[in-house]
């Protein structure tokens, strides 16, 4: 296969709520689009295109006035909060045009994240971004990676996430767990929110645990359930809990026998070779490591994360340069456990195709 290109009618983060204050200008560029967004005063958050009606000038260039307008910063054009043009420096008298206006793109806020819809405007309402509730509640701790500006196709890491038979070899000497491959996987599949995901799920009884997972979650031994879910091809969630034998089951919360995590992860889109890649892990915020008991679980696991992500992006660097070379005499191999990634790719792909099939072209899904 080739790199696939991300489909637009779909929600990706460009943000945390506190990535936005007021008054702040911030330019994205999400599935090739340029975008310019910002809070008003008002606390509503804003997203436009970035390019000035006039001569394409970025507008997150540019400076938000005392009266709410967005001042370009190459002729001085404002915008008002509508995205019309309310004032022209060189033609102060003169009419305006009703085409001077910028296009909007849709925003939700919900649960600490920023979400932009990308594509098809009219559509926006048939999918509804994923919830991640942890975020925002105070029962949960929740450490909150960098923005990692990743140079590789936004696939690759969905491919990633969703395969845990590469933390050995690639990250053997932290998370690496060769007995973790082996784990035989199930699938699930469904529709939320009008989002189709993908979910495997691998569970194991009476499960040594490694000594990583050991020091962030205390068991030694344990039933564990481990689900990696790609919920949209703009978002992915992982949650592990871990429970003496027998004791699994009542779930992962504030006071809960069971100890784990729930680590989800944003990649959005910027173009065909790359990528924003966020990490937001929670776990309950009474639930301290074993490794250091005046250290939350989260946090604990969270120190690890660094050292465990730069070893995927490097791999996911090394295959994007990959793609550089024709595919001629090359053939890509399926292994069992690739199951989930497949149809992730899969499902990834029949969204392209619906969009291309409503606009007739690729990249067009105006
Ligand atoms: S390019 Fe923005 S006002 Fe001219
Ligand atoms: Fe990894």
């Amino acid at each position: 296969m080739g790199l696939i290109t991300a489909p637009r009618n779909c929600w990706y983060v460009v943000g945390t709520s506190g990535d936005f204050p007021s008054g702040d200008l911030q330019g994205r560029v999400v599935c090739n689009r340029p975008i310019v967004i910002w809070r008003t005063s008002d606390g509503d958050v804003l997203a436009y295109d970035d390019r000035c009606a006039h001569k394409r000038f970025p507008l997150s260039k540019g400076r938000l006035m005392d009266d709410g307008t967005l001042e370009c910063a190459y002729h001085g054009m404002r915008y008002d909060v509508s995205g019309k043009v309310v004032v022209i420096p060189s033609h102060p008298t003169g009419p305006i045009s009703p085409q001077a206006k910028l296009k909007p793109f849709p925003i939700i806020e919900q649960d600490q994240l920023v979400w932009l819809w990308p594509g098809d405007a009219s559509k926006c309402e048939t999918r509804k971004p994923p919830r991640t509730p942890e975020i925002a509640d105070a029962d949960w701790d929740t450490v909150i990676g960098e923005p990692m500006d990743t140079p590789a196709n936004f696939m690759l890491l969905v491919e990633n996430l969703l395969d845990i038979t590469h933390f050995y070899p690639l990250h053997d000497g932290n998370i690496g767990d060769l007995a973790n491959s082996l784990i035989p996987i199930e699938l699930e599949e469904g529709d939320e929110d009008g989002n189709h995901y993908v979910k495997t799920i691998r569970c194991v009884q009476n499960y040594k645990q490694p000594p990583y997972l050991v020091d962030w979650f205390h068991y030694e031994t344990v039933d564990r359930e481990h689900t990696h879910c790609m919920q949209s091809p703009g978002f992915t969630r992982v949650v592990m809990r871990n429970a003496p034998p027998g004791k699994l089951g009542g779930g992962l919360h504030k006071g809960s026998i069971e100890r784990g995590y729930v680590l989800m992860h944003s990649h959005t889109p910027v173009d065909d070779r790359r990528h924003i890649w966020r990490w937001y892990l929670s776990a309950p915020v009474d639930h301290m490591s074993a490794g250091d008991p005046s250290v939350s679980s989260a946090k604990r696991a969270a120190s690890m994360f660094p050292a465990v992500v730069a070893e995927d992006l490097w791999a996911l660097e090394q295959q994007q340069a990959m793609f550089d070379y024709s595919d001629e005499g090359y053939q890509e191999v399926f292994l069992k456990p690739d199951k989930g990634l497949r149809r992730a790719r899969q499902i990834i792909q029949k969204m392209v195709r619906e969009e291309e099939a409503a606009t007739g072209s690729t990249q067009a899904a105006e």
